[in-house]
């Protein structure tokens, strides 16, 4: 495995790499990360693995997704271990590259996915979705994958780049990955250390909330949006410390909201998602409807 922390060297290997294979159908296969890795970016690099020749991971803590006031210098790092759990799981590229690499000088374009990124963490978050994409962007220019895997943990983030793909006619297949899950539920993250005990405990509320909208949905005690709104707001309302940004239904990959009267039984488009704050942590997670 070869890390590297240049462009220049990047597009080198994988030169040779593609040469070494000898076919030019080789799949090159891209994990975009901000790293201090886990089972959930795992799983990920398993996708990648099983899906393409060559894998790369590119680990980068993006600054211009983060707010003025978000945490992009207290973001949890931890190199040494993300380069092992790279080894571990069959990688082939570790791209690492500093902030001076990606950004040399001051940006003057920027890639902005409009309609999809107005509603849920585009909201509370400014600004944040147009560095994903452009980031993104650039990482799918260097790297030229055929393949790029990203969780549903982040499914906005899964429509907002499929949206830019589409418009845009890049040529990478955009492949959604499934949330993994602590045993008790908590969906994985980065952020999840910066909870103190108490929180971490209470962060149980978010998966317990969405499977009691999806149990409702599922025996016919919920029937439309509005149920679905109400249970997630009563479940979250258990945990003192809860704080909600947003707690919403609506269909998915348009993120188009759904009016409380309407129905949502028998539609296999739909996905519950939330954000909820504990301190200054902001947690999401989301779950899809299965149509019952
Ligand atoms: P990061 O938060 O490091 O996440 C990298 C990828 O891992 C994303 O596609 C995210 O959805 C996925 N992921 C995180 N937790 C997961 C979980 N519990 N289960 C499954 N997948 C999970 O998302 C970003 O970085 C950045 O915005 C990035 C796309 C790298 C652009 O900077």
């Amino acid at each position: 495995m070869k890390v590297l922390r240049t462009i220049a060297e990047l597009r080198q290997e994988l030169n040779l790499k593609r040469q070494a294979i000898r076919s030019s159908a080789s799949v090159v296969g891209l994990v975009p990360t901000m790293g201090y890795l886990h089972q959930g970016h795992a799983s990920l690099m398993q996708a990648g693995r099983q899906q393409s020749d060559i894998v790369v991971l590119s680990i980068f803590v993006n600054p211009i997704q983060f707010g003025p006031n978000e945490d992009f210098d207290s973001y949890p790092r931890d190199e040494a271990r993300d380069v092992e759990t790279a080894r571990s799981q069959g990688v082939d590229i570790v791209f690492i590259p500093s902030v001076e690499e990606m950004y040399p000088q001051a940006t003057q374009t920027t890639v902005s996915v409009s309609k999809l990124t107005e509603r849920l963490c585009g909201a509370s978050r400014p600004g944040h979705f147009d560095g994903v994409t452009t980031v993104v962007s650039k990482l799918f220019n260097i790297v030229q994958p055929q393949r790029a895997f990203f969780g549903m943990k982040d499914a906005q983030q899964v429509a907002v780049i499929q949206q830019m793909v589409n418009d845009l006619n890049m040529p990478v297949e955009i492949v959604p990955c499934p949330i993994v899950r602590e045993e008790d539920g908590l969906a994985l993250s980065s952020r999840n250390v910066y909870l103190n005990p108490e929180q971490r405990t209470q962060a149980l509320v978010l998966s317990k909330a969405l499977r009691a909208a999806q149990e409702a949905a599922d025996t016919g005690a919920a029937t439309t949006a509005a149920d679905i709104r109400r249970i997630l707001r009563e479940q979250i309302a258990t945990s003192p410390l809860a704080v909600i940004d947003y707690a919403e239904i609506q269909a998915f990959p348009s993120l188009e909201p759904l009016a409380d009267q309407e129905e949502v039984q028998g539609r296999d488009d739909l996905l519950i998602a939330l954000a909820v704050k504990f301190g200054k942590t902001r947690l999401i997670d989301n779950i899809r409807l299965q149509k019952s």
